[in-house]
C-alpha cells in the first residue's frame, strides 16, 4: 500500500494531508526516514513513527479504555468531557466509536472501535454477553436485595422482569452484578427497583474479557487477538 494511503487509514488525515506529512520528512520506518508518499510498503506488522512516536498499523482499531467517572460516552457531550479526549486524535479521524456506552459516572471496561459490524455484535443485547459490574449501594446490602435481583426485577418499559445472570455481597455495601441485557441505566434502574440506591457503578468485565489491573483510570491499549476472542468466552458466567 502506498504510504499515503497507509496514513490516511490509521487516522493521519486526509490523502493530501498525508502526504505533505510525508513530504516534510516527519515519516519514518525502523528509523529510516521515507519522504516519497507514493512508495509501495507491506502494512502486515509495519510499525512507523510520525514525529518520532511509535505506531503500528492496525487495519481495523480494537481499544480498550480504562473510563474514568467524569467522561461521558459521546462525541459531542453535554456537561462533562468526552472519552475521545482521552484518546490519540487518529482515532476520532478514523471513526472509532464506543461500543455501547457507559454513565459519565459510571468507571471501568469500555470498548471502542472503528469496525461497524464489531460494534453492532458487542454493543447489541442480542448476544446475550454477560457484563460484570461492581456495584456500591447507598444502602447495606440485604440478602432480599440479592434474591430480588437473581429472581428478576420489573423496569419500566420492560414487558418481563429482568434478572441477574448472577449477583453476589462482596461487602456490607457493595455487590458483583452480571447482566447479560445492555439496557438504558440498567443496573441502577435495577438496583432501585429492589429498593436500593447505587453510590458508584464500575464494569469490571465482559465476556471473558476483564479490565487489566495494570490499566489505570484513563489509560487505553490495543486489543489484540486474545483478547477479542475472550470476549466471545462466557466463562465468567457463574
Ligand atoms: N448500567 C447503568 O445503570 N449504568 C451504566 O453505565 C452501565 C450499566
Amino acid at each position: 500500500m502506498k504510504i499515503e494511503r497507509i496514513l490516511q487509514s490509521q487516522g493521519f488525515g486526509s490523502r493530501k494531508e498525508c502526504r505533505g506529512l510525508v513530504r516534510a520528512g516527519r515519516f519514518r520506518i525502523a528509523g529510516e526516514l521515507i519522504d516519497d508518499p507514493f512508495a509501495e510498503h507491506d502494512t502486515e506488522g509495519l510499525e512507523f513513527t510520525v514525529d518520532e512516536v511509535n505506531w503500528r498499523f492496525h487495519e481495523r482499531a480494537y481499544v480498550m479504555l480504562h473510563k474514568p467517572a467524569n467522561y461521558e460516552c459521546s462525541r459531542k457531550p453535554q456537561y462533562h468531557p468526552s472519552v475521545f479526549a482521552l484518546l490519540p486524535e487518529q482515532f476520532a479521524r478514523r471513526e472509532v466509536q464506543t461500543v455501547g456506552r457507559l454513565d459519565h459516572d459510571t468507571t471501568g471496561l469500555l470498548l471502542l472501535s472503528d469496525d461497524g459490524q464489531f460494534i453492532h455484535v458487542w454493543s447489541s443485547g442480542k448476544k446475550r454477553i454477560p457484563k460484570v459490574y461492581e456495584v456500591r449501594t447507598h444502602e447495606p446490602v440485604t440478602g432480599q436485595l440479592v434474591a430480588d435481583l437473581l429472581a428478576g426485577v420489573a423496569l419500566h418499559d420492560e414487558p418481563a422482569p429482568i434478572k441477574a445472570r448472577a449477583c453476589e455481597q462482596i461487602g456490607s455495601h457493595t455487590l458483583r452484578l452480571t447482566v447479560t441485557e445492555g439496557k438504558y441505566h440498567q443496573v441502577k434502574r435495577m438496583i432501585a427497583a429492589a429498593h436500593h440506591h447505587v453510590d458508584a457503578l464500575h464494569r469490571s468485565g465482559i465476556g471473558g474479557l476483564q479490565l487489566p489491573d495494570d490499566l489505570a483510570p484513563g489509560q487505553w491499549r490495543w486489543m489484540d487477538a486474545d483478547d477479542v476472542a475472550r470476549l466471545a468466552d462466557h466463562s465468567c458466567e457463574a
